[in-house]
């Protein structure tokens, strides 16, 4: 007989842990997409996204995963020839490069070194060295080093300089402020199995009315990503082509559960659950991939040196029943990646950190075992409710 955990967890900052509630209505018979029915569904969504969002724009709605949002965002505001400035600062810092040379555009590239933000001093100083460049390109989350960039500030200088801004939110929207229309965004891409607590399979984009503008005059080729068409047929509450239409089933009930959380407890439990995760890592002797400006959505640390990082993540998985994420290219066996996006709670913060230090200690490392849990504990003791009983 072959010995499994009882449980599993998943952990990983994607796909993401999916709620009873989202899985049952994921689970209703399939309705036809053309009726008042799922109309219904449709006008329901497109409100509660915009909030999500924070923007009065249109956030479509694509059967595709994020890297379907991110092509969009390209061709839908970009022509043949154009200089974007990437910022390459991880692997999916790396995807928008791949998505832009693909469709022939020419790519400045800004590299930042792994586990690193991007300082927006360098994308002020390539903005002003070659101001013809039409778009700069930057993740919010770089997933894979755990790193939040300064979109903020980065905003800021794209507003100045009448460049677009286009942003893969995919691990940020939902996770951290990112309010779109405030901040000045372009295009702000996201995905369901992250903040949204859904299964993989739908993309999230919105454009601001300059990136509309650019949409009319965007020569490169678009047929199923042409936004342009799924808008006309957002505005009348259904889809160019067929949707993914038991997600969205899925999605109206995960937006419900986000709002009625609201965004800004949201951001605070991401928050408090990083530095919960981090804290505990660092008592536990771990070194942090993130030194400053860590992302909310993950939190990455280096495997003690000597210890396969790879071998300990699938002790983690097959042992113990708990999925964190490994390293990629250049971080592949050195770290793991702890998540804490979407619907993960203070219990995963102290499941992940308790698997850890057993998992440490029987890969050979010295571990006080409790000390990361503990440390974890203080941080998440501040959001304790008041001891009266509740009923
Ligand atoms: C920041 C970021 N961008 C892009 C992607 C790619 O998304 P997908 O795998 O859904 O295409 C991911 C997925 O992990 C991500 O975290």
């Amino acid at each position: 007989m072959k010995a499994r955990p009882l449980k599993n967890y998943l952990l990983a900052p994607g796909p993401t842990a999916v709620p009873a509630e989202v899985l049952l209505q994921i689970a209703s018979p399939t309705i036809h997409h053309r009726t008042p029915e799922f109309e219904k569904i449709v006008s329901g969504v497109r409100e509660q996204l915009k909030e999500v969002f924070a923007t009065t724009q249109d956030v479509i709605v694509l059967a595709a995963s994020g890297t379907g949002g991110m092509e969009a965002a390209v061709t839908n505001t970009l022509s043949p020839g154009e200089v974007v400035l990437c910022v390459n600062a991880g692997k999916f810092g790396e995807r928008w490069l791949n998505i832009c040379r693909t469709f022939g555009l020419e790519v400045e590239e800004l590299r930042v070194e792994w586990g690193r933000p991007v300082e927006a001093g360098a994308v002020e100083s390539a903005l002003r060295r070659r101001p013809e460049i039409r778009a700069v390109l930057v993740q919010a989350s770089e997933t894979s080093t755990a790193v939040l960039h300064p979109i903020e500030a980065i905003s800021r200088l794209t507003r100045a300089h009448d460049t677009l801004l286009l942003v893969d939110g995919i691990t940020a929207v939902g996770v951290t402020e990112m309010p779109m229309d405030r901040w000045g965004i372009d295009v702000l891409v996201s995905g369901s199995q992250k903040a949204f607590m859904l299964p993989p399979g739908l993309a999230f984009i919105a454009l601001s009315e300059r990136a509309w503008r650019a949409s009319e005059s965007a020569k490169l080729p678009r047929f199923y990503f042409d936004l342009r068409r799924e808008r006309d047929n957002l505005h009348k509450n259904t889809t160019a082509y067929t949707p993914a239409i038991n997600l969205m089933y899925g999605l109206s009930c995960a937006l419900g559960m986000m709002l009625e959380e609201g965004l800004p407890a949201i951001f605070a439990r991401c928050d408090r659950l990083m530095r919960a995760t981090r804290a505990g890592a660092q008592a536990i002797g771990l070194e942090l991939v993130a030194k400053e400006s860590p992302s909310p959505a993950v939190t990455g640390v280096f495997t003690p040196p000597g210890l396969d990082g790879g071998a300990i993540q699938k002790y983690l998985r097959y042992a113990l029943g708990v999925e964190v994420a490994g390293g990629q290219d250049q971080f592949k066996g050195k770290i793991l990646r702890l998540a804490h996006l979407g619907f993960t709670g203070d219990f995963d913060v102290i499941t992940v950190l308790a698997a850890l230090e057993l998992a440490l200690s029987r890969f050979g490392a010295e571990i006080a075992f409790g000390r990361g849990v503990g440390q974890a504990q203080t941080i998440l003791a501040e959001a304790l409710p008041p001891a009266a009983p509740q009923g």
